[in-house]
């Protein structure tokens, strides 16, 4: 390499470890006050204090020079779950609930995810494309850098499959790095035979894999839902069929689903707010990760998972914004940072390694994302601030100044560059 193509300098590096974390009181984030770092072909080459750095780089014409003037430097966020793609809001079941109609009572009258599905089965490949891209320009600007999408609003082997190729399409058309999850078993959809839909969710299974349109598969383990044995039948199937398994577990009540995750080695088990503490002990003991959803309590005004809780399960905890019509409609990964810290009362810096390095790790990424260090994707956050409290000092404020992706600028000085604006669907 002659001249790198990307040189960021006078900037304020804050990091989490290279590799996942348990929660406990060594969390912390290591600091360079005044850094540098250099960009070649989408992975960070060098980086060090700014002097040293700049003493053994030589930019060339060709390289984008980014003065940070102080600005906090974070790895961009990486969101690990997400129900992103879907085709319409649920503004109307927000309201029943403020009037006190529960989510299940909503979903179990047709409504809820059911509702979504039929918006979904009647919106054409274009517009839900269309309406992902939109959503994930919205991530971008927050500041995520790589994310994971479900399906499981088509609730049919078709449909679902007919999801996965949209989100492959957007992964496409973006270069963003998106983590596709079968998400087939996320409701039982009406009229249709139960043992039945468990098969067809588990050819669902067999053909995502082999088309290499899904790399984990999920399911929504919780009551009046799916059982923990349906559960563990189900994925169990996706593990052979070559999938990583993932739950939606302990949302609404407990049911079983931390331990199942334990059990069966997934790589997650997500939500958790009604687990038992023998289950996230279990958790821990088999290395499972926990995904931890700020967005989802609020917007259900639930009681959130307590900080103290994962710390003493001494959990590998993640943070992700859960994107979706019904339970929590954020695309920012910085507000879950805000919430973390009010709601669940998690630190900064825990809560900056969950939406990063830990994130990553739920998705088996963490070699290649999550933490500013030499050979993994050169993939910044540039705050707008000086100071990352501000973060959590100021949620819901644009905090953005620049992000980049693999070395692509996407986002300068708080507005989307060019490359982002001309994402088509084509
Ligand atoms: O993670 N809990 C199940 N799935 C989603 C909600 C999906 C929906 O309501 O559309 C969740 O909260
Ligand atoms: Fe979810």
């Amino acid at each position: 390499m002659k001249h790198p193509d990307l040189l960021l300098f006078h900037g304020q590096l804050l990091s989490p470890p290279a590799a996942a974390v348990a929660l406990g009181p060594d969390v912390s984030l290591s600091s360079i006050p005044d850094g540098a770092i250099v960009g070649h072909r989408g992975k960070i080459v060098d980086l060090g204090p700014t002097a040293e750095v700049l003493e053994r780089t030589t930019p060339g014409p060709n390289t984008r020079m980014i003065d940070a003037q102080g600005r906090v430097v974070l790895p961009g966020w990486v969101d690990p779950h997400t129900h992103m793609l879907y085709a319409d809001d649920r503004l109307d079941e927000m309201e029943l609930r403020h009037q006190g109609k529960g989510y299940l009572e909503i979903l179990a009258a047709g409504g809820g995810i059911l509702k979504s599905m039929r918006d979904f089965r009647a919106a054409a490949d274009g517009v839900l494309a269309e309406s992902l891209l939109e959503r994930l320009k919205e991530a971008v600007q927050s500041g995520t850098v790589a994310l994971e999408v479900k399906s499981g609003y088509g609730l049919s082997l078709e449909e679902e499959m007919r999801a996965l190729r949209v989100i492959d399409r957007i992964a496409k058309a973006t270069g963003v790095p998106i983590t596709p999850t079968l998400m087939a078993a996320h409701a039982l959809p009406p009229e249709v035979d139960r043992q039945a839909y468990l098969k067809e969710c588990d050819l669902a299974a067999t053909q995502a894999a082999k088309a290499g349109l899904a790399k984990a598969a999920d399911v929504f383990v919780e009551e009046g839902v799916f059982t923990p044995e349906e559960g563990r039948r189900l994925l169990t199937h996706a593990r052979q069929a070559g999938l990583t398994m993932r739950l939606h577990a302990d949302e609404l009540a407990p049911s079983g689903g931390a331990e199942l995750a334990a059990e069966l080695g997934a790589a997650s088990a997500d939500h958790l707010t009604a687990a038992t503490a023998a289950g996230l002990l279990q958790m821990a003991e088999a290395a499972v990760s926990a995904v931890v959803l700020p967005g989802t309590s609020f917007f259900l005004h639930r009681q959130p998972l307590d900080a103290e809780r994962v710390r003493r399960a001494g959990l590998i905890a993640a943070l992700a914004t859960d994107c979706n019509p019904g339970s929590s409609p954020f695309r920012s990964m910085a507000m879950m940072v805000a919430l973390a810290f009010h709601q669940n009362r998690f630190t900064v810096a825990e809560a900056i390694t969950m939406a990063t390095i830990n994130a990553a790790h739920v998705l088996g990424e963490a070699a290649t994302l999550g933490s500013l260090t030499v050979g993994k994707r050169c993939s910044l956050l540039v705050l707008s601030s000086h100071d990352v409290r501000d973060l959590v000092y100021r949620p819901g404020a644009q905090m953005t100044w620049a992000v980049v992706e693999s070395g692509r600028v996407l986002i300068w000085q708080g507005r989307p560059t060019e490359e982002v604006e001309a994402w088509t669907i084509s």
